[in-house]
């Protein structure tokens, strides 16, 4: 602990050091009373503070206390500009309160953080890395993409900064540059490159430029960041059954009566999204994941992440009250209810959905006599009017519409049938 002890602390070494121990033994309470006391006498000790703020961090994780996470990420900032703050210890103090503010969900102010500790010590990878990281999570990519950059102008192998990178350059539709840094980075097996989103995104991006991709997925797989090869969600709950189609009788009584209820009204559903397709533009809105190869797909969502939307109900309240006793469907959290138009022309390309937690059925509304196909894994089919198709979008599928008219469906996500009451309750949305 020599690199994080000022002169000054050197001379109470001992002391801090007890108190240190007491917090590794797990004796927080005695650990902070003898933290106190000695800020009492040495206010402005850098070791004191840090450990009274380790001290507190512990406690605000025993007891899940966001009080007490405040606190500490408080205190964890009050240590680097105590006077002869030695410069590890500003390092190590600036570190853990980014990554409690980020914790905490206070995502701009762990970037500040970061920001804090780059200026600190200026040009160190990990830190750049975790600053790049920081400015992912509130969505500034540029500031991030600049930041890997400047990474691997210091360190061109830094696995890290590569997958991010292709990270990056991947959700920009750069596929050419993205991959040798997705797959190199991956290769370096570094720390946070193994990670199920780089080892999708990479078979996304060889897919797309027409590579064999399955060795990723594969890779993926064997590693268990995917739950096999053509289920890529991740965002899992363990132990819910998997297979790419449904029958209503597999998903139990609720999915029953839901099919029941959506086949008998299936005419006003029709109806309604006509009369929406009709209507002026912006009702229905292109789908923005960047899952279309070619053609025109459009969506008008009713209920998303378990909210109604109030104003596309009011376009569409025979349909939404339908819904609305459909208790798996409107409180589904992780999925969405929606129709979905698509033009002669659209290919899908292959994708998988977020997470393992939902079904997705497909109401057929309006569906074209020939030409339009669904590819769930190694099954393909396709709609009839007014009948449900229930299948499993954390498989990989693909869509292909080659029909001479258009297609319209209404999509309705499920809870998976095998979840219980409480994680539908506490699962966060997606
Ligand atoms: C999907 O859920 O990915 C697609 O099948 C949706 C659609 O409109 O076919
Ligand atoms: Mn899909």
């Amino acid at each position: 602990k020599d690199s994080i002890t000022s002169a000054e602390d050197k001379k109470i070494r001992k002391e801090l050091d007890a108190a240190d121990k007491l917090v590794d033994d797990g004796d927080y309470d005695t650990a902070l009373k003898k933290f106190d006391a000695l800020l009492d006498i040495f206010p402005n000790s850098p070791r004191a503070l840090y450990g009274r703020a380790q001290a507190e961090d512990k406690v605000a994780e025993k007891w899940k206390s966001n009080e007490w996470l405040q606190t500490c990420i408080d205190t964890y900032g009050k240590v680097p500009s105590q006077k002869n703050c030695p410069k590890e210890l500003k390092k190590q103090a600036l570190m853990r309160q980014a990554n409690r503010l980020s914790f905490y969900g206070k995502l701009r102010q762990a970037v500040k953080a970061m920001g804090r500790l780059n200026e600190l010590v200026p040009g160190e990878p990990e830190i750049l890395n975790q600053l790049g990281v920081s400015y992912l999570m509130v969505g500034n990519n540029n500031a991030a993409k600049r930041v890997f950059g400047e990474v691997m102008q210091i360190r061109p192998e830094d696995g890290f900064a590569q997958v991010h990178l292709g990270f990056i350059l991947k959700s920009e539709t750069r596929y050419d540059e993205a991959i040798p840094l997705l797959r190199e980075g991956i290769q370096t097996g570094e720390e946070g490159t193994i990670d199920g989103r780089f080892f999708f995104h990479l078979g996304d991006a060889l897919y797309r430029t027409g590579q064999p991709e399955e060795y990723w997925y594969k890779n993926g797989a064997d590693r268990g960041l995917f739950a096999s090869m053509y289920q890529r969600s991740l965002y899992n709950e363990p132990n819910l059954r998997a297979q790419p189609f449904w029958t209503p009788e597999d998903g139990g009584d609720n999915f029953i009566r839901a099919v029941k209820r959506l086949e008998s009204s299936w005419r006003i559903i029709r109806a309604e999204g006509l009369k929406n397709m009709d209507a002026e533009k912006g009702v229905f809105l292109p789908e923005e994941e960047n899952l279309k190869n070619t053609g025109d797909w459009k969506q008008f969502t009713l209920f998303q992440r378990g909210k109604k939307q109030e104003a596309n109900c009011k376009r569409a309240p025979e349909t939404c009250s339908i819904i609305s006793f459909i208790k798996d469907a409107t409180g589904c959290t992780r999925g969405q209810v929606k129709y979905s138009i698509m033009q002669p022309g659209t290919h899908v390309w292959p994708h998988t959905g977020p997470t393992n937690c939902r079904l997705r059925m497909h109401l057929g509304l309006v569906i074209p006599k020939n030409g339009t196909r669904l590819r769930v894994a190694d099954d393909i089919r396709t709609w009839q009017e007014g009948k449900v198709l229930i299948f499993d979008d954390s498989f990989e599928h693909e869509v292909w519409q080659e029909a001479d008219s258009y297609r319209m469906i209404l999509i309705i996500d499920m809870w998976h049938p095998d979840l219980t009451d409480k994680q539908k309750k506490t699962l966060t949305p997606i």
